[in-house]
């Protein structure tokens, strides 16, 4: 066993290349919070300059919120069409080469708009931006996911989740105003976006295709082996290959699967719903609303640097990835997706008890900061890193776009929701409002405890027998002679996959 554990160059540079596009993805997400104010104010200076009076507090308002949610939109949108890109362009490194033309045109557009007086700039670019990382929230765990050997596939599934913490600790400490945050220099920070998308796209030319894909999908079994002979260092790579034919074998009985067909077949209606809940379980546990609200939460609860407070919780966020990065193929899945939801949801109501008892009883302050720090270290724990790749080690080939497709579009649609409505509701409910992420965290802990089922250490086919056997026994029999009736259908897929 132990051989197939190393790591090797090739597999460490194609992986490190993938998960650029993650960390682009973090940094994007923390990079807007920081200069919010001056960027303002260059929007009142354009407004000033082009109408002669200032901007009206609404107008600004929706502005900037518009700036901020458009990111998500275009997330949204786009992890829609991550398997209408890889149909398009039949090729994982391809299709993560197009991407990178959008990280680089929402880049240049947000780095130059203050050059060019123009919000209108920003604003589009931030929505091209986040299409980027809705494709990127797609391609990259796939990528990962496909090049990874079964034992170490958890621990680099980990990887694109650290990626991103990384990107918004990154963003975090140069957005402080002594370093980019500043009037003159908030253009550079938010362009610097180019950065790793021009790093990838000269790095990816040197990694091998996913043999995965090469094999199962493309049917090229010569392409393949070389491909995971550079991946794994060996020769000898039978066994990679052995199971990748078990698992087209599977394939090549199956459907060609569309998004509502996921729905609608016994097959795959268990999985495709956990898959959404365990996105769901990532976004509405509120983590998102700590990233974007930490620094005035912090205000509040009496911390006196809440800026570094914020950027503290960064840090304990990437400590925490790297904890789990160790703990995920020694644990497990489930385990740890349950440690996490239960943790978080502790935290909550302890973050809730301080914060209400804030006036009352001293050095609450601190233990609202604990609190806060543990939420998000036991996000990283769990909800964060394993919902991405568990819908990749859900699914085999054949329904895997199309699940990556709903799970990322039900990923970004909540953090959509989070991010318009955490206000609102905040202000509603003052102190209480974590009340509800500690309801929805122990909803979540409950449904996995009973639903989700281990996948550590399971190839992708025993994974989907394991669905199999615990679906309603007749009819998925009858499901499975009915396509071995067709082989049409079989010879359709093949045939349209290789024409492009
Ligand atoms: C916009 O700038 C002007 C000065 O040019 C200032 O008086 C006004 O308060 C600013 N408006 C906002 C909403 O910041």
């Amino acid at each position: 066993m132990s051989h197939r554990k190393t790591v090797t160059g090739t597999l460490a540079l194609s992986v490190f290349t993938a998960v650029l596009g993650s960390l682009e993805f973090g940094y994007n997400i923390g990079v807007i919070n920081a200069p919010q104010k001056i960027i303002e104010e260059d929007y009142n200076a354009t407004w000033v300059h082009r109408y002669g009076e200032p901007i009206p507090t609404g107008t600004l308002t929706s502005l900037w919120s518009l700036s901020v949610a458009i990111f998500s939109i275009g997330g949204m949108l786009s992890s829609f069409c991550v398997g209408f890109l890889l149909v398009c362009v039949s090729s994982r490194r391809k299709a993560m080469l197009i991407n990178n033309l959008f990280a680089f045109i929402g880049g240049s557009m947000m780095g130059m708009s203050k050059l060019c007086r123009s919000f209108e700039m920003m604003i589009l670019g931030r929505f091209i931006i986040g299409a980027y990382c809705g494709l990127a929230s797609g391609l990259t765990p796939m990528y990962v996911g496909e090049i990874a050997p079964t034992s170490l596939r958890g621990a680099l599934g980990t990887l694109h989740q650290l990626a991103i913490v990384t990107g918004i600790l990154i963003a975090q400490i140069l957005g402080l105003e002594s370093l980019l945050g500043s009037e003159d220099l908030w253009p550079v920070l938010l362009g610097l976006t180019v950065v790793p998308t021009v790093l990838q796209m000269g790095l990816l030319p040197f990694c091998p295709e996913s043999p995965r894909f090469l094999y199962i999908v493309r049917c090229q079994e010569h392409h393949a082996k070389s491909g995971l002979r550079r991946l794994t260092g060996r020769q000898e790579v039978g066994d990679m290959l052995a199971e990748m034919k078990e698992e087209k074998r599977r394939m090549d009985m199956e459907r060609k699967v569309s998004i509502p067909e996921l729905f609608r077949s016994p097959l795959y209606r268990q999985p495709i719903v956990i898959s959404i809940l365990l996105q769901l379980s990532q976004q509405l546990s509120g983590v998102n609303a700590i990233f974007y609200y930490s620094t005035s939460i912090f205000m509040k609860a009496g911390v006196q640097s809440p800026v570094y407070a914020t950027i503290g919780a960064g840090a304990v966020n990437c400590a925490f990835t790297v904890v789990s990065l160790f703990l995920i193929e020694r644990m497990g899945r489930r385990t740890l997706h349950m440690l996490g939801l239960g943790g978080m949801c502790m935290c909550a109501v302890i973050m809730t008890i301080a914060l209400a008892l804030l006036d009352s009883v001293p050095g609450m302050s601190y233990i609202s900061m604990l609190a806060i720090f543990g939420f998000v270290a036991f996000f990283e724990v769990g909800p964060g890193p394993i919902p991405w790749f568990f819908v990749a080690e859900l699914f085999s080939q054949g329904p895997r776009p199309a699940a990556m497709a709903v799970a990322g579009c039900s990923n970004w649609t909540a953090n959509f929701i989070i991010g318009m409505c955490f206000q609102y509701v905040a202000d509603l409910c003052g102190p209480y409002v974590f009340l509800i992420f500690a309801a929805l965290l122990l909803f979540f802990l409950i449904f996995t405890f009973f639903r989700v089922p281990e996948t550590r250490g399971k190839t992708f086919d025993q994974i989907a027998a394991n669905f199999h056997q615990h679906s309603a026994g007749g009819m998925m029999d009858m499901d499975i002679d009915m396509d071995m009736d067709k082989p049409s259908t079989e010879l359709d897929y093949l045939g349209e996959e290789s024409i492009n």
